[in-house]
């Protein structure tokens, strides 16, 4: 009985440790999406795109309806945004005509895109949630239309960053209809 103890002891302590390291090291710390994060992400076209941007703000798992319009607006923004500073650093360093002229049509559909949203977050700050699935859709469109620009080119400059935008502005429609009761 005793030597039955000595062993399951340090076995017990190894089970406990394999639980803690699994627990800890599965990927990111996003527990289990909240109701309200599932229910969203479940009407987007990739749900773990859809739990990661949201969860990139520590505000997700508390957050209502109107943080969360908040948040992935937000999110959306700063995405396209960045995109735009990005891409005025490309033309500085971009010579060739044909590359420039498409960078152009992109640095302008991601200043529309911009300010789409921008108007988005006003909107949201003053409670007006009618526009707020449109504008994320005309959003998405710029991003659809930079793709559109580099079409034919095999390693196009943005990258993942149109697709990232469009998923982002379709999870703020997504969020949008909640408030307007269309769906
Ligand atoms: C998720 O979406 C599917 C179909 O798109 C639907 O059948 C299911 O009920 C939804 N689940 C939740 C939790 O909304
Ligand atoms: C969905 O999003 C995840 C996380 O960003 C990505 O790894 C995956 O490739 C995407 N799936 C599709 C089908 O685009
Ligand atoms: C632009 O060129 C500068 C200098 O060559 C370089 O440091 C920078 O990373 C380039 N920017 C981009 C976005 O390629």
């Amino acid at each position: 009985m005793a030597k039955f103890h000595s062993f399951s002891f340090p076995y017990l302590c190894l089970a406990f440790l394999v639980c803690f390291i699994l627990i800890h090291a599965s990927p990111a710390a996003i527990d289990e999406p909240t109701g309200l994060v599932d229910k969203v992400c479940n009407q987007t076209s990739n749900y773990t795109f859809c739990v990661e941007a949201l969860y990139s703000d520590r505000r997700t798992p508390d957050a209502d309806s109107y943080t969360l319009a908040f948040i992935a607006f937000g999110v959306a923004y700063a995405n396209a945004n960045s995109a735009r500073d990005y891409i005025a650093e490309l033309l500085k360093n971009t010579s060739g005509q044909d590359y420039h002229s498409r960078l152009e049509i992109c640095g302008h559909d991601y200043l529309r895109a911009v300010s789409k949203l921008e108007e988005a977050y006003n909107d949201l700050n003053s409670e007006t949630f009618f526009g707020l699935a449109k504008l994320a859709g005309v959003a998405s469109k710029a991003s659809d239309h930079c793709q559109d620009a580099f079409r034919g080119i095999s390693s196009p400059p943005l990258g993942s960053r149109n697709g990232d935008l469009k998923r982002l502005c379709e999870i703020g429609a997504v969020i949008a209809k909640l408030f307007t009761g269309s769906s």
